[in-house]
């Protein structure tokens, strides 16, 4: 699609008009945003409503996304594997990724001819940045025969040399589906403690990590009961080190983990995860006590409401994959997808 050459001068004054367009949001959202960062929000949500059209565009949205992005511009939200789901099925022209370049890239690899957005070209991840393809073609040769599972927070270069991805909330899936009795899984090395635990089959580990789950410790989440005398529901994702989960109540994607508050309807919960995702669930659940420790992904902080418009206007920061590698990757994205 080409860059436009309209006008891109949109009014950000928090007008009367644009209060009154978007007063029934502020009041969902109000128990999260304070009623003095509103007039900052309203305008960028009213001009990316706007741009979205003009651009035919579908945004999606990560569950670590800030409330006034969550609940303000998504037309979809989820975790990985539900983004990825949408990537593969929407017929817009244009996808916003507001989640970390990996995504954007998956929904690339998915939709080569479509123009993926990504609102800030810096929003990696410590988990993509641990493993090169280079390292998978060394630990093929070193382990040859089993195959290879790569959890989808990785680049298209790792994903091409891989036979299945998988996310956090179909890893075991994933690695059951093989039917082998071993299988090397990359590179989120507690993701694949979980899934070795959760199963009979020999997994190889990576010692790649998330920056923001492995500051979490056991003895964080032992204070959380002391401190509220055992009633509270601790519930992590499962990047978080071996011996936190130890001490959870549940594990579970970010997906699963809003759905367990979803049914189970804990009066206090702490989400062992990215501190956002309770600000997002807390708007439908004013009810429940959130316990907040709030450990942010800096990548994920990188996508703003005004990058959000400025992506839409100027095209800029659109994902490219090389066609050669994009190609292998795809198998690998689609394979996944075709398991569950
Ligand atoms: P989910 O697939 O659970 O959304 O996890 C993605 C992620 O990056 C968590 O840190
Ligand atoms: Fe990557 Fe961790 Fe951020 Fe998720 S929370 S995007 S795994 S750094």
């Amino acid at each position: 699609m080409e860059a436009n050459t309209q006008n891109l001068e949109v009014d950000l004054n928090y007008t009367p008009e644009i209060e009154k367009a978007t007063a029934a949001l502020y009041e969902r959202v109000k128990h999260v945003i304070p009623a003095m960062e509103w007039p900052m929000h309203a305008p960028y949500i009213a001009a990316i409503e706007e741009w979205k059209k003009k651009r035919n565009a579908v945004i999606l949205v990560h569950n670590y996304q800030t409330p006034e992005i969550f609940y303000g511009v998504a037309d979809y939200t989820g975790d990985s594997l539900g983004l990825a789901r949408k990537a593969a099925e929407t017929d817009a022209d244009v996808i916003v990724m507001c989640g970390v370049h990996f995504m954007a890239e998956t929904a690339k690899l998915l939709n080569p001819e479509k123009t993926v957005l990504i609102p800030d070209m810096r929003a990696g991840c410590s988990l993509a940045e641990s493993i090169t393809g280079e390292d998978v073609r060394r630990l093929r040769e070193q382990y040859p025969g089993v195959p290879v599972v790569t959890y989808v927070n990785t680049s298209a270069d790792v994903k091409a040399e891989t036979d299945v991805c998988c996310t956090s909330s179909n890893a075991v899936k994933v690695v059951e589906a093989l039917g082998t009795d071993k299988v090397i899984f990359l590179p989120d090395e507690y993701l694949g403690n979980y899934v070795d635990s959760q199963t009979d089959v020999e997994v190889i580990l990576w010692q790649g990590h998330c920056e923001v789950h492995e500051r979490f410790t056991p003895d964080d989440l032992r204070n959380y009961r002391k401190e509220y005398n055992q009633e509270i529901s601790i519930i992590a994702h499962p990047e978080c080190p071996p011996d936190v989960l130890g001490e959870a109540d549940f594990v579970g994607s970010t997906s699963q983990l809003i759905d367990f508050v979803k049914t189970e309807r804990p009066e206090r919960v702490v989400m062992i995860t990215e501190c956002s995702m309770s600000d997002n669930v807390a708007v439908e659940f004013p009810e429940l006590e959130f316990i907040r420790p709030c450990n942010l992904c800096p990548h994920m902080k990188r996508i703003t409401l005004p990058r959000i418009l400025e992506s839409l206007q100027t095209l800029n920061h659109a994902v490219e994959v090389d066609p050669e590698i994009a190609e292998r990757a795809r198998r690998s994205v689609e394979r996944m997808l075709e398991i569950g």
